[in-house]
């Protein structure tokens, strides 16, 4: 193995390309300075090759197959439809290759060195990075550690790719199992459970706590819950896996009270673990928690000096958005800004299961919870009109604001959407939400008519007291 000396120098070295270490590459390189991003795999990370971008482009599949398979109501006849899977895993990967060759392709045009391998922070700010015949070393003013997380499993249920899977084999099958059981009932459980149900995959769900999607808000969940079931989703909540006994064509998963399922695949959707195997090596200075996750404060600084750490390595939600927010929190400060810290209670979560689930803020039981009186306005979307033509009705709008003495509708602290594209109407409400708007300043704008977005509107007007159609 060459070993390169040297000593080239960054003003910011990034560990890890994915969303949290790619935007900190762009965002410090639009400020000025130079940078190094240090990446095993490809750049884009979970998000773009193993994650969000692949998984909701297969939900579009599905989306595509409830629409042809709706299309006799609207007059259109496309009977004997069939899904090819093989074509729809050749489109989703176009459209990852598309786009890692742009943000390749982008990183390169900011002036960003991508260096490929293994790194590993050793002391004083240096990454080792270890390729395939080298090993380099590279000295930062500043390293952001941004390795990103990788899928948990539970014992008894070790992952063989081809009973057992987690996201990532899933997301490059070539076929379609015809049972799968989803173990867990959370983000990706729900949106794998959906995408397959949807696709003719006969699915059975097992999540260990009382309800699917915990955090959210208990009446989205239950729309979800009751659309999964009207669909023939089989749900299991409140019930223990137990392990499963492999057989010819499959296998049959125990959990519950003596109960059993017996599947062609198993997917294990419990949550995932902070990367840090290998990562830190010992003197760097830089702490893990108690949960194993690089421990960093507000400002997204670790304990060592000049080392910062952003995205799914630390315990903050584990989503792409919140690493972007957090990189330029990181970067801010590694320049000498003024930064305000990420605001992890108010951050937009959206869900793209069928139906899709988005929010931003406390739901009512954190408020109520919380000691805070509530005033809670809901608009179901079987009353909008758009939702109508669309014949995507299950879903509302649910608005949670402090109620002020007197009973008036104060601050808007939650905003909670279940339905037809509401991943793409949550705007409104996160600012509402971040803003600390009141119902009164709110209910002032104009929604367009007939759209999704007026049952937000309707929502708020509501909670000045005097609604149009939602009392
Ligand atoms: P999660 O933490 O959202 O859900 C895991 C679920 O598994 C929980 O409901 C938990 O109660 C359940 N569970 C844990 N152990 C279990 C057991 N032994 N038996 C049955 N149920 C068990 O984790 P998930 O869905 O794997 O997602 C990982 C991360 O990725 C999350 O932070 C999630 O928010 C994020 N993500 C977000 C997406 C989005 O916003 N659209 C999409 C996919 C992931």
């Amino acid at each position: 193995m060459r070993v390169t000396p040297g000593d080239p120098q960054f003003d910011v070295v990034v560990l890890g390309g994915g969303p949290g270490g790619y935007a900190a590459a762009l965002y410090a390189s639009a400020a000025g300075l130079s940078v190094a991003l240090v990446e095993r795999d490809k750049v884009g990370g979970t998000c773009l090759h193993r994650g969000c971008v692949p998984a909701k482009e297969l939900l579009e599949t599905a989306s595509v197959a409830r629409t042809v398979g709706n299309a006799k109501d609207y007059g259109v006849m496309a009977a004997g439809a069939t899904v090819d899977f093989g074509v729809s895993q050749a489109r989703k990967q176009k459209v990852v290759d598309q786009l890692h060759r742009g943000l390749a392709g982008l990183l390169k045009g900011r002036g960003v060195t991508t260096v490929e391998g293994t790194g590993t922070l050793t002391a004083a700010k240096k990454v080792r990075v270890r390729s395939e015949d080298s090993v380099t070393e590279l000295a930062g003013r500043h390293v952001v550690v941004a390795a990103g997380s990788v899928p948990r499993s539970i014992p008894g249920f070790e992952v063989d790719a081809k009973v057992v899977m987690t996201s990532d084999e899933v997301l490059s099958l070539d076929r379609l199992p015809a049972s799968v059981a989803v173990i867990g009932g959370g983000a990706i459980g729900c949106e794998f459970a959906s995408m397959f149900a949807d696709l003719g995959t006969q699915v059975t769900v097992l999540e260990a706590l009382p309800g699917l999607l915990p955090g959210c808000d208990e009446d989205i969940a239950g729309v979800v819950s009751r659309s999964f079931k009207k669909r023939g989703i089989a749900v299991h909540t409140g019930v223990e896996v137990h392990g499963h006994a492999p057989g010819p064509s499959g296998t049959t998963v125990s959990f519950g009270d003596g109960e059993s399922v017996s599947v062609e695949a198993v997917v294990v959707s419990v949550g995932r673990r902070p990367a840090t195997e290998g990562l830190l090596a010992p003197g760097c200075g830089v702490e893990i928690d108690s949960r194993g996750f690089v421990a960093v404060d507000p400002w997204m600084r670790t304990s060592a000096e000049g080392v910062w750490a952003v995205g799914d390595v630390v315990a903050t939600p584990q989503l792409a958005h919140v690493g972007f927010a957090e990189a330029i929190v990181a970067v801010k400060g590694i320049l000498g800004e003024p930064v305000v810290p990420v605001d992890y209670g108010r951050v937009p979560w959206c869900i793209y299961s069928n139906p899709e689930v988005a929010f931003a803020g406390m739901t009512e039981a954190a408020a109520r919870e919380a000691g805070i009186d509530v005033v809670v306005k809901r608009d179901p979307f079987g009353g909008n009109s758009r939702a109508r033509i669309l014949d995507e009705t299950d879903g509302m709008v649910k608005v949670v604001a402090e109620r002020l003495p007197g009973g008036k509708a104060g601050r808007i602290l939650g905003v909670h959407m279940v339905g037809p594209w509401v991943t793409e109407q949550l705007g409104q409400g996160y600012l509402a939400v971040n803003w600390e708007a009141t119902p009164d300043e709110v209910a002032a704008f104009i929604q367009p008519h007939p759209t999704l977005s007026e049952s937000f509107g309707e929502t708020v007007l509501a909670l000045t007291g005097r609604g149009l159609h939602v009392g």
